[in-house]
C-alpha cells in the first residue's frame, strides 16, 4: 500500500501518527495533532549508529563574512522605524491585524513606493483579484499601479513564481489563504500555515527576497493558528486599532533587525494610510479641555506621545455598575477606582465609569494610572482642569496611594513642554501620593 505523504504530529509531545486523533496517544493532551508533510526517509535515520552526514569546519565568529547589507527603504517613514531602519533583504517579516485594519493598504503602498524607487516587487494576492487590488492601487496613487502581481493561492505556483521573477520585495497576502496541495488539512489550519511559511522562508533566505507575510487575527487577539509563525519570522509587526476609529498603531512584537519599543501612528483616509508624524500635536489640539479631561505623557515604545484621556461618571441604575474602559485596561481601569476610593477620597460605588483614550489609542503602560485618576476624579467632582492648556500627568498609582516614578519622566515632560503644557502632574517631591497629586491638580488649575 502506499505509504501518505503526510504524517499527524502531536504539537506538544512530537507523537507520530498515521491518521488524526482527537487526543494523542502519547501524551493524553486534547487536540494537539497537526498534519504535516512526511519527513524524508534520509532525515528519519535519526537513530543510526553513526552520523551519515560530513562533518563541518566551525569557523571563528570574527572570520565569519558579513557584508554589510542596505537596508531597503519602503518609503512609509513609520513603518521604516517600525521596522527598525527599513526591510532587511532576505528577511521575512509578518504583519498581523484584525480584519480591514489596513493591512493590505499598508503593504500596497510600500511596494508601490518601493516600485518607484526602481526595486523589483511582487504582490501576492491570495484574498483579492487582481481587479480588486487594482482598484485599491488606483486609490493609492503613487508607484502603486506599478506593482507587478499575481492573484494565487496554490503555494506551488506561488514559489516557482517567486523563482522565476526573482523580485527583491515581495508581499504575501494572507498567508492564510495559501496552501499546500499535498496536505489534506484547509488553508489557515496550523500545519498548512506553518508548512507554508516554511516553505516560503526557505525560498526566500536562499534567493535574498524580502518578503512581508499578511496574517489574520483570531478572535481571541493572537495571529490565526501562527503562534507558530512568531518563532519562525524574524520580525513580527502588529498593527492595531479600532474600524470605526481613524487611527492606526503599528507595533513590533518581535525583530531581529531592530528595537521592538517602536511605534507607528497613521491615520486612514481616501487615498490610504498617511503617516501622523506628530501625533501629539493632534491629540492636544483635539483635547476637550472639560471636567474629565486630562493629558496623558505616555511612551510609545521610545516615543513620548501625548493623548487625551476622558472619564465619564454618572449616576447608576445598576448593580454591579457599569465599567466601560475604551483604549486601557479593565483591570486596570478597576485598580484605579479601587485606589481613588480608599486613598484618594472618591468613590463611585454607585456610579457608572466610562473612560476612553481619544483617538482610538491603546495605552498599555502603568504610567497611564495617574491620568485615569485625575480624569475620574475632575468627571465626579465636575471640576475642569484645565486652564487655557490642558493639564498633563503622567505616573504609577501604587496599591497604597503612593505615586510610583515610571521610566522616561524626562522624554514626557520635553514632550509636554513642546506643546505648551507646563502644568503636569507627575511623581516627584512635590506629589508623592494620590492625594497630593488631586491637590495639586486643582492647585495648577486655580495658579
Ligand atoms: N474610499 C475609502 N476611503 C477611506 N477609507 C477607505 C476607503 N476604502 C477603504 N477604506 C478603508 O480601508 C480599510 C480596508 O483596508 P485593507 O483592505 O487594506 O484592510 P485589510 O487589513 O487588508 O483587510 P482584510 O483583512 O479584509 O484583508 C477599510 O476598513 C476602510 O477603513
Ligand atoms: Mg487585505
Amino acid at each position: 500500500m502506499p505509504r501518505s505523504a503526510t504524517v499527524f504530529a502531536c504539537s506538544a509531545c512530537g507523537h507520530q501518527s498515521p491518521k488524526w486523533h482527537g487526543r494523542c496517544p502519547g501524551c493524553g493532551e486534547w487536540n494537539t495533532l497537526v498534519e504535516e508533510a512526511r519527513p524524508a526517509p534520509a532525515a528519519r535515520a535519526g537513530g543510526a549508529k553513526r552520523a551519515a552526514g560530513r562533518a563541518l569546519k566551525p569557523v571563528p565568529l570574527a572570520e565569519v563574512q558579513a557584508p554589510a547589507v542596505a537596508r531597503l527603504s519602503t518609503g512609509i517613514g513609520e513603518l521604516d522605524r517600525v521596522l527598525g531602519g527599513g526591510l532587511v533583504p532576505g528577511s521575512l517579516a509578518l504583519i498581523g491585524g484584525s480584519p480591514g485594519i489596513g493591512k493590505s493598504t499598508l503593504t500596497s503602498a510600500a511596494l508601490g513606493n518601493l516600485a518607484a524607487a526602481g526595486h523589483r516587487v511582487l504582490y501576492v494576492s491570495g484574498e483579492e483579484s487582481a481587479a480588486q487590488v487594482k482598484l485599491r492601487a488606483e486609490r493609492l496613487g503613487g508607484g502603486a499601479l506599478q506593482v507587478p502581481i499575481v492573484a494565487e493561492t496554490d503555494l506551488e505556483a506561488v514559489l516557482a513564481t517567486l523563482e522565476a521573477e526573482h523580485p527583491e520585495v515581495c508581499v504575501i497576502d494572507s498567508v492564510q489563504v495559501l496552501y499546500d496541495p499535498a496536505l489534506t488539512g484547509a488553508p489557515g489550519s496550523v500545519g498548512q500555515v506553518r508548512e507554508v511559511a516554511g516553505r516560503i522562508m526557505r525560498v526566500a533566505k536562499e534567493l535574498g527576497i524580502a518578503t512581508l507575510l499578511v496574517g489574520h487575527v483570531t478572535k481571541e487577539g493572537s495571529l490565526a493558528g501562527p503562534r507558530v509563525l512568531e518563532h519562525l519570522v524574524d520580525c513580527v509587526l502588529s498593527f492595531e486599532g479600532e474600524r470605526e476609529r481613524t487611527y492606526r498603531t503599528l507595533r513590533a512584537l518581535k525583530n531581529r533587525f531592530g528595537s521592538t519599543n517602536e511605534v507607528g501612528v497613521f491615520e486612514m483616509v481616501e487615498q490610504g494610510l498617511v503617516e501622523v508624524e506628530d501625533a501629539s500635536e493632534r491629540f492636544v489640539t483635539e483635547a476637550t479641555r472639560a471636567p474629565g479631561s486630562v493629558v496623558l505623557c505616555a511612551m510609545e515604545g521610545s516615543r513620548p506621545l501625548l493623548v487625551e484621556v476622558q472619564a465619564l461618571v454618572a449616576p447608576s441604575e445598576l448593580v454591579p455598575p457599569r465599567r466601560v474602559a475604551n483604549g486601557v485596561d479593565r483591570n486596570r481601569l478597576a485598580l484605579v477606582l479601587a485606589v481613588l476610593a480608599r486613598h484618594g477620597g472618591v468613590s463611585l460605588g454607585t456610579s457608572d465609569v466610562f473612560v476612553s483614550v481619544a483617538g482610538g489609542v491603546r495605552v498599555d503602560e502603568p504610567g497611564a494610572d495617574l491620568a485615569i485618576a485625575l480624569a475620574l476624579a475632575s468627571a465626579a467632582k465636575g471640576i475642569e482642569l484645565t486652564q487655557d492648556k490642558p493639564l498633563a500627568a503622567f505616573g504609577e498609582l501604587g496599591l497604597t496611594g503612593e505615586l510610583r516614578h515610571v521610566a522616561h519622566a524626562d522624554r514626557r515632560l520635553a514632550e509636554a513642554a513642546k506643546f505648551g503644557l507646563d502644568a503636569v502632574v507627575r511623581p516627584g517631591e512635590r506629589a508623592r501620593t494620590l492625594r497630593d497629586a488631586l491637590r495639586g491638580a486643582t492647585k495648577a488649575r486655580a495658579a
